[in-house]
């Protein structure tokens, strides 16, 4: 029977026949509490930035939603965990809402219905064999930290250390994967910088960097409290999701080639750089062009705020592993902004475009594979975790065959970067689980390999033909 099943599986995804996948690599599927919980003021749980946002900037949501209810997983989270099951997922990324467990924000309040609600599902996710993978911050900042200046406020390393003490205490005993933060770029860039996510603050070419120094510093405090006061008992590992693009130079001139590494190291290694690289510091790229320009504009002192000694030894090899979410791949080109010019982009002198002779722009497996060897390459092949991939479409059908190409093409990647390349990567997550509410996108893409019915109170699940790709390639995994 094993082998007739082994046989089908093999012609409906031969090529995972061909390509070896390592063994013990691990498949799973995310999500995130804002996007898919609901929930937002029950049983205690504080309000957060992304409430406040939605119910204040409407405008700025493009079908005027809210995650008020979002899948409801508040309520329906066995059913989530059946879904899971149905899979035959090894993981599941989910976040922890930090204003569910400390409503203010604050460690001096924990609300226990909101403990009760991570255990019970923790504890139902063991008992199927799935392992947790638990980001502590995926966007949604406590609404009273966000009025005391959120991420530019540095205090905040501290008030995050506190939070990341009560979530380790409290489930570390079973979750043994820690995401600290999720895709800081976008979290300082749409928040501080463009002012596109909550809380909406524009500060171009200041708030970004100031917020990206605070989210470094948080989760290098929160990664040495694990090492110094979990580590021993709980035996965990403790990393950090980064988001990237794989920039490719639009020519073979030397100015697109360069153009591409500097997008590449003040993007991507903005953050990774302090963290994986020997030097614990940002690219020297970045420090030198927005220190110059810095002077230039006759600020006093240099925009992009730099790190003490102290500073450099807390964030050298804060990460156990890296945890890395890719969606796009861009042609990158150099641009002259004058100097007047203050902002993210202008300091990194790109501009990115999609080649028109791309087929199908979404879909750039190459860029995945490249990305990963360049990663290899920059940080000395650091253990990688694929922790979001995914394809987002308007119509949520059923009949997704685009995603099915998609997931087929960027896993075929991956192990080309593995098998070819030698790239440590052992563990591929899809973004997303299900439909969900997609920030300022509202409802209007969906990236789930479930689809849920956001008209019906029930907020109905139905499995598309992505979710049943997906769980054959798993199983073909455990065949061999
Ligand atoms: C990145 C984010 O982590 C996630 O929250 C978002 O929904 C997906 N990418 C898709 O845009």
């Amino acid at each position: 029977m094993k082998k007739i099943v082994f046989v089908t599986l093999c012609l409906f995804a031969s090529v995972y026949c061909r390509l070896q996948i390592p063994k013990g690599f691990k498949f799973g599927v995310a999500t995130a509490a804002y996007q898919v919980e609901g929930g937002w003021n029950q049983d205690g749980k504080g309000e957060n930035i992304w409430d406040r946002y939605t119910h204040t900037h409407k405008d700025q949501i493009k079908d005027h939603s809210n995650g008020d209810i979002a899948c409801d997983s508040y309520h329906l989270w066995r059913k989530d965990v059946e879904l899971l099951e149905e899979l035959g997922v090894d993981f599941y990324r989910f976040s922890l809402s930090w204003s569910r467990i400390l409503p203010t924000g604050f460690s001096n309040k924990i609300n226990k219905a909101g403990v009760d609600y991570y255990n019970e599902t923790i504890n139902l996710l063991i008992s199927k064999n799935i392992e947790p993978m638990v980001t502590l911050y995926h966007w949604d900042l406590p609404q009273p930290l966000q009025d005391l200046g959120g991420w530019t406020n540095s205090l905040i390393t501290d008030y995050f250390e506190d939070y990341a003490r009560v979530a380790f205490t409290l489930f570390g005993d079973r979750v043994k994967l820690w995401i600290t933060i999720n895709e800081p770029a976008s979290i300082c860039i749409d928040t501080y910088e463009n002012g596109n996510g909550a809380p909406g603050i524009k500060s171009p070419g200041l708030g970004s960097y100031l917020c990206g120094k605070n989210i470094l510093l948080a989760h290098a405090k929160a990664y040495r409290l694990y090492q110094a006061d979990f580590k021993n008992t709980q035996q965990g590992k403790v990393g950090i999701t980064i988001d990237s693009i794989w920039a490719e130079p639009k020519s073979k001139s030397q100015q697109d080639q360069d153009a591409s590494d500097r997008e590449m190291q003040m993007s991507f290694g903005w953050y990774a750089h302090p963290i994986f690289s020997r030097k614990g510091h940002y690219p020297d790229v970045m420090i030198e062009r927005i220190d110059a320009l810095s002077v230039r504009q006759n600020f006093t002192r240099s925009r992009l705020p730099s790190f003490s000694a102290q500073e450099i030894k807390l964030l050298r090899g804060s990460a156990d592993f890296l945890g890395l979410n890719h969606y796009h791949t861009w042609l990158v080109t150099s641009k002259n902004f004058t100097s007047n010019d203050i902002s993210f982009l202008a300091d990194k002198g790109t501009i990115l475009e999609k080649d028109p002779s791309w087929k199908d722009p979404e879909i750039l497996p190459w860029g995945f594979t490249k990305l990963l060897s360049w990663i290899k390459d920059q940080y000395d092949n650091p253990l990688v975790y694929i922790t979001e991939n995914g394809i987002g479409d308007t119509t949520g059908t059923l009949n997704d065959t685009h995603r099915i190409e998609f997931i087929q093409e960027y896993v075929k990647a991956v192990l080309i970067a593995i098998n070819t390349y030698e790239c440590n990567v052992s563990r591929y997550t899809v973004w997303s689980l299900m439909d969900n509410m997609e920030w300022n996108q509202g409802y209007t893409i969906k990236f789930g390999i479930y689809q849920v019915d956001f008209h019906s109170p029930a907020r109905t699940r139905s499995e598309k033909k992505s979710a049943v790709f997906y769980k054959g390639l798993i199983m073909s995994t455990e065949l061999d």
